[in-house]
């Protein structure tokens, strides 16, 4: 998963994943807890995982003990200077960071391998999406994923809830476009889990 991450990760872009454990809540740093607020443990877990790894990379960017708060829109608030994501599914966590002179902004989104059920399916598939043919029956996924990162790396810009409507994706351009006209950069992996990731093109 490492690996197919980083393979991912434009110029700038340092990325880290992790298994989610059951105490991974830990992880949380007081003010981030406190900014998270009461959720069941299966939830906090997967939030603890996530900062877990923020924290390295922030470390390695040279902030140490730096407290990622949730913002009102549950939107993770990064330092001046840095822009970042995370995502977990059920049972893995990521995060992505980069100095804002790298990238403006990222978006990432992690799913396990599995078709989308049909019904999801019809909400996320938009008439402006052009999905081409990805080869597999995971397009619905791709797609659902690619939309999340999409909306998670326009959001900071644009301060705009996103439905799947207002994301328009073209595989074979690599590129999404919102309806506040947004337009990002979408690269996505397969195996061994769905990862997508999002940026200003
Ligand atoms: C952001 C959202 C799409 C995340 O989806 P999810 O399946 O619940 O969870 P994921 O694991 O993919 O991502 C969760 C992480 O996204 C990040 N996130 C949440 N809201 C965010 C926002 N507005 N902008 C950027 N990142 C956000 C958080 O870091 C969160 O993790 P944390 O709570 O541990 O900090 C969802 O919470 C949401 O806000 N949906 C409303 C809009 C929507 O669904 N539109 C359709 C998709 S375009």
């Amino acid at each position: 998963m490492d690996r197919a991450l980083a393979a991912l990760a434009p110029p700038g872009l340092m990325t880290g994943c992790r298994h989610i454990q059951a105490g991974d809540e830990q992880h949380l740093l007081p003010a981030e807890s406190a900014s998270i607020g009461t959720r069941e443990s299966k939830a906090r877990a997967a939030t603890g995982a996530g900062r877990h790894i923020a924290h390295e990379l922030l470390l390695r960017m040279g902030f140490a003990d730096l407290a990622v708060l949730r913002g009102r829109s549950g939107d993770p608030i990064w330092p001046a200077g840095v822009v970042g994501s995370i995502a977990h599914d059920d049972e893995m966590a990521v995060a992505v960071v980069a100095r804002a002179g790298a990238l403006r902004s990222v978006g990432i989104d992690i799913e396990p391998a599995l078709p989308l059920p049909a019904e999801l399916r019809s909400v996320v598939v938009a008439p402006r999406d052009r999905l081409g043919d990805l080869g597999t029956g995971l397009d619905g996924r791709i797609l659902f994923a690619v939309k999340e990162a999409a909306y998670k790396a326009s959001f900071p810009l644009d301060g705009r809830v996103l439905g799947f409507e207002d994301i328009a994706v073209d595989f074979e351009a690599g590129e999404a476009v919102t309806s506040f006209g947004r337009r990002l950069a979408v690269r996505f992996a397969v195996t061994p889990r769905i990862l997508a990731l999002a940026y200003p093109a």
